[in-house]
């Protein structure tokens, strides 16, 4: 359908608590189980995909924890201090360097270093080709919400606007090149069947195209309910005690999940519906069903 998997870096994001990590662990599962080598990313989230994949050892350095599965925490002091010991090779001269006091209060007006690096980290695995040591098939980044994301992948766009040619403009700019192609790149939006996630979704669609240039591959409705009960069946429940009311709530979701269907079909990119799972927590065996769901709509 649309080749979606065969992008090598897969940006996944959306509004704050929909689902990003869940969506972007089932695709780094899903993946890595059919032998793509994968590199499952977040950002400054205190090794909460770690933990949920049962790996809660993940930190700042990419960890093989499964076959064809590695994982990192990206943190963007870890990044910055990995990115100039790589540079300049001597502890010493960083933390004299990068731990002054004052050098720290300088660096804090510069929030787009520490972020290029960190996004630089990402996409120098990206640039290696899969054949290289160190290289990956795949890379699942699970950005932070919106407003975060939009900011992080912004960051290489507003260097080479701003900055004089350069070191760091040109880092930029190969870093531009590969968020922008579409061959390479694309983004994943995930929402949920409620007015507010919708909203967000169809703004960031229209960000993501038109300012940041990179292409949106697909839309996630995660937590979307099925009609189950007809008019017939919901006129028989509704004088039960409970039970009436727990079927219009559920008949209320199915229709707000329609209507958001429709809503976000706006957005040229194919839809993915996929279920809401009720369990107390979701584990793997749920995570790699919802990875299969996602993979047969994406073929
Ligand atoms: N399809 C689903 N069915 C049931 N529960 C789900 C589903 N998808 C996600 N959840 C649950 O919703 C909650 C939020 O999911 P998740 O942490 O993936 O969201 P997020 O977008 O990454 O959040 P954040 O913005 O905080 O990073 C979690 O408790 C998760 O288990
Ligand atoms: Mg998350």
């Amino acid at each position: 359908m649309s080749g979606l998997l065969d992008r090598r870096l897969l940006l996944v994001t959306g509004k704050g608590g929909v689902g990003k990590s869940t969506v972007a662990a089932a695709l780094a599962l899903r993946l890595a189980s059919a032998g793509l080598r994968t590199l499952l990313c977040e950002v400054n989230a205190d090794g909460r995909l770690g933990r949920l994949l049962g790996h809660p050892e993940v930190g700042a350095d990419v960890m093989a924890v499964e076959p064809n599965l590695s994982m990192v925490d990206l943190q963007p002091d870890a990044s910055m201090r990995e990115y100039v010991l790589s540079k300049i090779r001597l502890e010493r001269v960083y933390r004299a360097v990068f731990e002054n006091r004052m050098v720290k209060y300088f660096l804090r007006f510069v929030p787009a270093l520490a972020e290029t690096v960190m996004l630089g980290k990402v996409m120098w695995h990206l640039r290696q080709w899969p054949d290289a040591p160190g290289g990956f098939d795949r890379i699942v980044l699970d950005l932070p919400a919106t407003g975060h994301a939009l900011t992080l992948l912004g960051v290489p766009h507003g260097l080479i606007a701003t900055l004089p040619s350069g070191p760091m403009s040109t880092e930029a700019g190969w870093m531009y090149d590969l968020l922008t192609d579409p061959v390479m790149t694309s983004a994943i939006l995930v929402s949920l069947p409620e007015d507010l996630p919708v909203n967000e979704t169809l703004e960031l669609a229209q960000a993501l195209r038109t300012r940041l240039k990179v292409r949106v591959g697909a839309v996630v409705l995660n937590q979307s309910v099925a009609s189950r009960f007809g008019a017939a069946d919901r006129a028989a429940l509704a004088g039960r005690p409970g039970l009436g009311a727990l079927v219009e709530a559920y008949e209320e979701d199915a229709q707000r999940t329609e209507e958001s269907v429709e809503r976000l079909h706006a957005i040229d990119a194919p839809l993915v519906q996929l279920p809401r799972l009720v369990a107390p927590e979701l584990g793997r065996g749920e995570l790699v069903s919802l990875g299969d769901a996602l993979a047969e709509a994406l073929r």
